[in-house]
């Protein structure tokens, strides 16, 4: 495949890379991207109407729950070879940043060593009163589809909230900062497995694409970044990316 051959000349190139990831990264290791549909007994319930501060102010235990069951269904899954290819990069140029939208912990365990997570983290509670960061996994271990009461802060006694970032509240300011710059300073910027649809998130390979670098895509469909990417390489990110990492940094 020529695109994988350029991209791959491209990344062996590089002194800086941003690797920006969605949820796509990691769906083959079993984790619902965004816009699936939910399944099961969440079925009935819309994943953006529950990503919201006003979610939380008027049914805490519903969102909560919810919260606290993906961060057990992340518990039981492990990184697929598309994060360990992304940690491989790492080590071949060491000047790489990892911006990801996912609130999963699936960077860190294949092995980045200090992903940005600009959507915060399921890993990350802290109290919705004084913000003062609370313990993970403390609480009552939940059920699927079960209501489940918030902790209350040892400090305030406050709710304790899920440490992501929900729909109409700001990003992390310094987290946007450093991927804002990475992106403007990279040469290869690899986005994968994202829908390109929620911002600001959305920018940053759009300002790496603005300033000239090489962006390229992994997604098995067409997403609205098709047209910043210069290369489009269509398929599952557990296949493509070590394959891109064999290609540019052969090992015989
Ligand atoms: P989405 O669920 O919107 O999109 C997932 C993308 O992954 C789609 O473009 C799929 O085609 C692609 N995909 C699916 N399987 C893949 C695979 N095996 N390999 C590579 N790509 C694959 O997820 P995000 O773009 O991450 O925000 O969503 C962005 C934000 O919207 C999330 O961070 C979250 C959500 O609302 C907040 O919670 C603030």
């Amino acid at each position: 495949m020529d695109d994988l051959r350029d991209a791959a000349a491209a990344l062996a190139e590089a002194r800086r890379v941003v690797v920006f990831t969605g949820a796509g990264i990691s769906a083959e290791s079993g984790v619902p991207t965004f816009r699936d549909a939910l399944t099961g007994l969440w079925e009935r319930f819309d994943a953006q109407a529950l990503a919201t501060p006003q979610a939380f102010a008027d049914d805490p235990d519903l969102v909560w729950g919810w919260y606290e069951w993906r961060r057990t269904v992340i518990d039981q899954v492990r990184p697929n070879p598309g994060h360990v290819a992304v940690a491989t990069i790492e080590a071949h140029v060491p000047h790489t940043v990892v911006v990801t939208q996912n609130v999963d912990d699936l960077h860190e365990r294949g092995g980045s060593s200090a992903p940005v997570h600009l959507h915060g983290s399921l890993f990350t509670p802290r109290c919705a009163g004084c913000a003062r960061p609370a313990p993970a996994g403390t609480g009552a271990e939940p059920e699927q589809g079960r209501r489940l009461a918030p902790p209350r802060c040892a400090h305030c006694a406050g709710p304790i909230r899920p440490g992501v970032v929900w729909f109409g509240e700001a990003l992390p300011e310094e987290a946007l900062e450093t991927a804002v710059q990475e992106a403007t300073d990279c040469d290869v910027l690899l986005t994968v497995g994202t829908s390109g649809l929620v911002y600001p998130a959305a920018e940053i390979p759009k300002v790496a694409a603005m300033f000239g670098h090489t962006v390229i895509q992994v997604n098995p469909r067409p997403t609205p970044l098709d047209e910043v990417a210069t290369l489009n390489l269509r398929g599952p990110a557990a296949t493509l990316l070590p394959a891109l990492v064999e290609a540019a940094w052969p090992v015989s």
